[in-house]
């Protein structure tokens, strides 16, 4: 377990101090290769930072950080011969097709030109830039912009993907495009490092999840333990009748125990569960739950159990909610001025 050539990453107390911010403020990380890991927190937490700092595009002004075993300040070039980087910054040019980038960037990487267009031709129709392959990226979407740039930083393989923030500003569409590519990307043996400010992002394709708040790590853990450190799941019910909702509260609050909510949705109640059961023993609450409301003659439309949102998480945390609303600026850049 505690096996560190099993680490794509470990840092302990890196550090970045821009004047007399600490910006990033001591953080310990280690992450699991072959895995996506999550860097959640808002926006100025210190994500880019230190994700810059790992790519060996910064230099840490404290502690250690080490990319497959390799020293990022010692080794750097060992460890830029791993990684690639794509997200908050451009590698691809405006004025050149889809094709002609890729193809550019394979040459600059060693491929031969045949080899470099085959690669090309493979990564724009796995990313679905087919149709867009000989359009200037200018004329490009939101959502085709951040997949070429994923697609440029694949033409070789890396060992290890940093993704800073890939999908800040995209529409669902293109977000379930990119999470998609980052699935395929990692079935590959790639590591993933994602930063995101989307909560539902980490909790769809991390499976070790570190929460950073101004620099620091304030909670680290797979989705599990840390939806389990509220210490709660949850309950949805639908009703058919709203009239009915007020004694379902009752029904619920008796048969569970525990605070009942009234959703916005007239004929919605969440209702909590101890966490400190199995997922079988919130599941048996929940169904002993369903069978008094049944029983008291109230018609259930839908019903659903779940863990607390990573929301849920932030909140219980930080007493503040995790800012999750889009920055103005589309394109992802100057997102932490
Ligand atoms: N080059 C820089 N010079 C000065 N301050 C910076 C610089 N880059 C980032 N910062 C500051 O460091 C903090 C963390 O920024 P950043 O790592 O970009 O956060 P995030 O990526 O989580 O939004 C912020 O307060 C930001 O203003
Ligand atoms: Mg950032």
């Amino acid at each position: 377990m505690t096996d560190t050539t099993d680490l794509a990453i470990e840092t302990e107390g890196m550090v970045k101090v821009f004047g007399t911010n600490r910006a990033v403020d001591g953080v310990d990380l280690r992450v699991p290769a072959g895995t996506v890991y999550g860097v959640l927190g808002p926006n100025g937490a210190g994500k880019t930072t230190a994700v810059k700092m790992l790519a060996t595009l910064l230099r840490p002004d404290g502690g250690r950080a080490r990319v497959f075993g390799k020293d990022v300040v010692k080794d750097a070039d060992g460890v830029r011969g791993r990684v690639s980087l794509t997200g908050q910054y451009a590698s691809v040019d405006e004025d050149l097709t889809g094709t002609e980038n890729l193809v550019l960037l394979g040459r600059l990487l060693g491929h031969s030109r045949p080899a470099a267009r085959e690669r090309s031709a493979q990564l724009l129709t796995a990313f679905g830039l087919a149709e867009a392959a000989d359009k200037q990226i200018k004329n490009y979407s939101g959502g085709m912009r951040r997949r070429i740039d994923i697609a440029a930083s694949i033409l070789n393989t890396p060992d290890l993907l940093f993704l800073d923030e890939p999908t800040t500003g995209l529409d669902p569409r293109s977000r379930n495009q990119v999470w998609d590519i980052v699935r395929a990307v990692v079935a590959q043996g790639t590591t993933v490092l994602l930063t995101t400010q989307y909560l539902d992002e980490a909790d769809q394709l991390a499976s070790r999840i570190a929460v950073i708040d101004h620099g620091k790590v304030i909670a680290e853990g797979t989705k599990g333990e840390l939806k389990a450190s509220v210490g709660s799941g949850s309950v949805h019910v639908r009703l058919r009748d709203p009239e009915r909702r007020p004694e379902a509260e009752r029904v619920l609050r008796a048969a569970l125990k525990a605070a009942v909510t009234l959703e916005p949705d007239p004929v919605a109640l969440t209702a909590t569960v101890d966490g400190h059961g199995t997922d079988l023993g919130a599941a048996e609450q929940a169904a002993r739950a369903l069978a008094e409301l049944a029983k008291a003659g109230i018609t259930v439309d839908s019903f659903g159990l779940g863990q607390p949102s990573l929301d849920e998480v932030f909140l219980a945390l930080t007493d503040r909610p995790a800012d999750g609303t889009p920055p103005p600026n589309p394109d992802g850049k100057g997102t932490t001025a």
